[in-house]
């Protein structure tokens, strides 16, 4: 068994399950933020990745990608029911981003939740060289922090989770709350999006744990948990580097003549999630079109949505839902040749990401919650011209580091309305400051920098850290996360 002295584990391998034919790994990013920001540094890392492989079934062997190995972890149809679908994406996820949707608590669910969290638990416990770090990813493995301390005291454990961690009286909701907390505090470092998950969780320890905590250190155990907030970001260099290639560049040209010039475009792309605030951003369009205040002539909004979690029946019904309130307003404002709404449900290759973002006006990011939210940072990475608005979420992990985004309660109708319009009819010149500020923060805060500040803090000695590339790589083409 090959070992590794940096081991990521994370539910998704960056890959999808399909191989090319002739046998090779054919590098398809997995959707979601996660696997693009880990897979674009960590591909240049001697590390292993321990994740599944997005079948059912036994694992595969998949081969190394440069320095970077793949260890699958076998998961069985009846186990991603009640681990995946259920656990994971029924009850966590509505749970941490504010039960937009309801949380679904069902007994059944925990045991498999619990028995898959070990797999992977003992999969990093195989590849992991004595004394190594392993970093644990995200709300499908808060257990395996705690079990992977019990199978191997010798390493260094980091935990970062990418969605929000919610406020008490919504976590204080979940049944199996004490395991959980006591899972993810089994790692010496636990790092969040925002300030205020640390704050929640050590609110959430003293209760719960009887644990001495503040918002940078958790005293449980005879040890200390350190704590703090690491805003993940975004492969900046990759992104400018796609908007500027010339293919792209006369690719965005064509998008635009094909969508009618002078139209001014709004555009948005989310995984479809009930998160996303697709629905309340449809019918600030709509309203916006019924009352005259935009017109099909010189509006056109573009929506692109990516499948996502499409065997868990809220998420079809989400879908059936857009898909029927998009054929609604095409039938009542569009004209022959002329859709009001461009929707597009399909994986993005992210050339043509990077050519959609810089045909944009108006870029409207308008989730309900998000953790971070990495579209955000696409848009302003893309747009080396400095034109474009931003229109972006308060309750997106991102509005805290874009300020020079037009913020906006989604859930105001009326004032998302406003807004939309208001980036409209922007000054340029408004425009470019906010853009070069935003692109400028985005230049120092880019993904390595999330790594090396997160590793760094994980061991102290920045030993972890020198494996990271100065700026990631250049990466072949894959699909498009969200
Ligand atoms: C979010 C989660 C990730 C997840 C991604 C895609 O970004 O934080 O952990 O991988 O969504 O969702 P999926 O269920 O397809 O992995």
């Amino acid at each position: 068994m090959r070992q590794s002295s940096l081991v990521v584990v994370a539910n998704r391998l960056p890959l999808d399950d399909n191989a090319a034919p002739d046998g090779a790994c054919e590098w398809r990013r997995s959707p979601g933020g996660l696997a693009g920001a880990l897979h674009a540094i960590l591909e240049q890392t001697p590390a292993t990745w321990v994740g599944w492989n997005g079948g059912a079934g036994p694992a595969p062997d998949l081969p190394d990608v440069g320095p970077m190995r793949l260890r699958a972890v076998p998961i069985s149809v009846d186990e991603l029911s009640g681990y995946y679908e259920g656990f994971a994406n029924s009850t966590l996820w509505p749970l941490y981003h504010d039960a937009v949707e309801q949380p679904v608590f069902d007994r059944g669910w925990w045991e498999t939740y619990r028995s898959v969290n070990r797999r992977f638990a003992e999969a990093a416990a195989e590849v992991a060289e004595p004394g190594a770090a392993v970093w644990v990813q995200d709300y499908h493995l808060h257990l395996v922090p705690e079990m992977l301390r019990q199978l191997r005291p010798d390493l260094l454990i980091g935990f970062f989770l990418h969605v929000p961690f919610p406020p008490p009286e919504l976590f204080m909701q979940l049944p199996r709350r004490v395991e959980l907390l006591r899972g993810m505090l089994g790692a010496d470092l636990v790092g969040f999006q925002r300030p205020q998950a640390a704050h929640n969780v050590a609110q959430l320890a003293t209760k719960l744990l009887g644990a001495q905590a503040t918002d940078d250190e958790i005293h449980l155990d005879g040890r200390v948990v350190r704590t703090g907030a690491f805003p993940v970001s975004i492969d900046v260099a990759e992104m400018q580097a796609l908007a500027a290639r010339p293919d792209v560049v006369t690719r965005a040209r064509q998008l635009r003549a094909d969508l009618g010039p002078p139209k001014r475009v709004l555009l948005s792309v989310d995984r479809l999630d009930y998160t996303k605030g697709i629905e309340h951003r449809l019918t600030a369009y709509s309203e916006l079109l019924r009352d005259g205040r935009v017109r099909v002539r010189n509006t056109v909004m573009v929506q692109v949505t990516v499948p996502s979690r499409e065997q868990i029946g809220r998420y079809r019904q989400l879908r059936h839902r857009i898909e029927g309130e998009v054929g609604r307003i095409n039938g009542e404002h569009g004209r022959v040749g002329e859709p009001a709404v461009h929707y597009l449900n399909q994986p993005f290759d992210r050339a043509e990401l990077a050519a959609l973002y810089q045909t944009a006006d108006v870029m409207v990011v308008t989730p309900l919650r998000d953790g971070m939210n990495l579209v955000a940072k696409e848009f302003v990475a893309a747009r080396e011209d400095d034109a474009g608005a931003l229109v972006l979420s308060e309750f997106a992990g991102a509005a805290a580091e874009l300020p020079g985004a037009f913020l906006v309660n989604p859930h105001d109708v009326d004032r998302l309305k406003d807004t939309l319009l208001e980036a409209m009819d922007a000054d340029p010149a408004d425009l470019a400051a906010r853009m070069a500020a935003m692109r400028r923060h985005l230049r120092t805060h880019d993904i390595v920098g999330w790594a090396r500040a997160y590793l760094t803090t994980l061991d102290h000695t920045g030993r972890l850290a020198a494996w990271l590339p100065p700026v990631p790589g250049p990466r072949r083409a894959r699909h498009q996360p969200v």
